[in-house]
């Protein structure tokens, strides 16, 4: 007798037992597509995922026994080791204790947090802000509150997976258009018009894998043309770009006709968190409808308390002169590599041009092109000394594999150097990573 065919089964159609269902749902996630090269990747060391850090997370970091040049952190400022934001999430802890174990909505919002909504609100000026336990919450939260059934929703299929998870929670009709093709982007707008509900534009300020700036100023003009709503994913612009450092939508000038932005805390903010600013009225609908934002723990003080701390260094000069540092990092790493022909993915010089900005962010992403290939590099890299990121399918379109880095402000120019010198030799025994001639 199987283990099915037990006397308490459920008799459902009174005649004997279930049969139960065609397949087992488990079966998915033991022999899924990748299960294999997974396996195989991990019996030779070769896994570029899950490696163990074993010390703070600086511009060289200890990793499983020896030290790495780091780049692969979103540490853009190299603010987690900064005293000043360690004594505030210490204070936040003395202060408030490990956790506040409930929602914002009830028993988890303390003074801290409202502090760090308003330094927000006014860098980004905006009416208000609103803080999530994390980014991925916010993103998530915002979408599904403001989409219904009825509505359009408009996004770069190249947006980040929080985006497109929070659209299709929302279960709004989804008008995609392929990475940058602002043309598409105009027909999807059109198209929209007669779709019967409200139309919101969603698109990130920095691409997270391939590290370019959206044209923000033409995605704006063509919102506007059509009567939208736009909202900009400011994850790795925040503490980066502008005079200010409020991101992407100030360097680019168009703050003023972005309805929402969405910023992190886990990038440039070295902490964990993140927020959405905008007109106080959605911001207040937000604190009441937002499921990822009521239906969650608050994040734990010391995470605001950084944060907080983190914010208040970065709107200094101090601050913007970090922001200086980890911009000609990246213009270094970048020009250095292209010169030697690595195929350095282009950071978007044609935008550059047409607006007058400097096209770099900290995200200096390298083309391989096979996963395969991709997980080689990595390790040869990690060997030599070197920590970056790889990017494989599906994160980046079948056969864009890359060694995504990205830099710190923190950087020496002796720790990028060691970089450079041990990409090189890994790019001799593997032409895929240079172009060609
Ligand atoms: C573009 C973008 N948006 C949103 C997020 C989510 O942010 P968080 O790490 O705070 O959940 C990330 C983080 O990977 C990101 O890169």
């Amino acid at each position: 007798m199987d283990s099915t065919s037990t006397t308490d089964a459920p008799d459902i159609d009174g005649g004997g037992a279930p049969s139960g269902p065609a397949v087992d749902l488990f079966e998915r996630a033991r022999n899924h597509e990748r299960a294999e090269i997974i396996a195989a990747a991990r019996e030779h060391d070769m896994l570029p995922f899950f490696r163990l850090l074993e010390g703070p997370a600086g511009p060289v970091v200890q990793m499983e026994g020896r030290e790495r040049v780091m780049l692969g952190s979103n540490n853009y400022l190299g603010l987690t080791g900064d005293d000043r934001v360690i004594a505030g999430a210490r204070d936040a802890l003395d202060k408030f204790g490990t956790a506040l174990t409930g929602s914002r909505l009830l028993n988890g919002t303390i003074d801290i947090h409202t502090e760090l909504e308003r330094e927000i609100a006014d860098w980004m000026g905006t009416g208000d802000a609103i803080v999530f336990t994390t980014g991925y919450q916010a993103n998530l939260g915002a979408l599904s509150a403001l989409l219904e059934a009825s509505d359009t929703v408009i996004c770069d299929a190249g947006d980040h997976a929080s985006l497109l998870d929070g659209i299709a929670l929302s279960g709004a009709k989804v008008r995609p258009f392929r990475h940058g093709r602002l043309d598409k982007l105009e027909t999807m707008l059109d198209r929209a018009q007669s779709d019967g509900g409200g139309v919101l534009v969603v698109v990130d300020g920095v691409y997270s894998m391939e590290g370019d700036i959206g044209d923000l100023p033409l995605i704006a003009e063509l919102t506007k043309k059509y009567g939208a709503r736009l909202m900009v994913d400011e994850a790795h612009g925040v503490g980066v770009l502008g005079e200010r450092g409020a991101g992407a939508c100030e360097l680019l000038g168009i703050e003023d006709r972005v309805d929402l932005r969405m910023g992190t805390f886990s990038k440039s903010l070295a902490s964990c968190g993140g927020f959405i600013a905008g007109d106080a009225e959605i911001i207040d609908f937000l604190r009441l409808h937002a499921r990822s934002f009521l239906f969650t723990a608050s994040a734990v003080p010391a995470a605001i308390g950084s944060a907080l701390a983190a914010v208040k260094v970065a709107k200094t000069d101090e601050g913007k002169a970090l922001m200086a540092r980890v911009l000609a990092n990246a213009e270094y790493l970048w020009t250095t590599l292209n010169d030697a022909n690595v195929r350095v993915v282009d950071p978007g010089m044609e935008l550059a041009e047409k607006y007058a900005i400097k096209p770099y962010t900290p995200i200096v992403p390298i083309l391989v092109g096979e996963d395969w290939e991709a997980g080689l590099v990595w390790k040869e890299l990690y060997d030599a000394g070197v920590y970056a990121n790889v990017a494989m399918y599906p994160a980046v379109p079948r056969g864009g594999a890359l060694l995504r880095t990205s830099v710190m402000a923190t950087h020496e120019k002796a720790h990028l150097d060691q970089a450079i010198e041990a990409i090189l030799k890994v790019a001799e025994a593997h032409p895929a990573m240079l172009r060609a001639g």
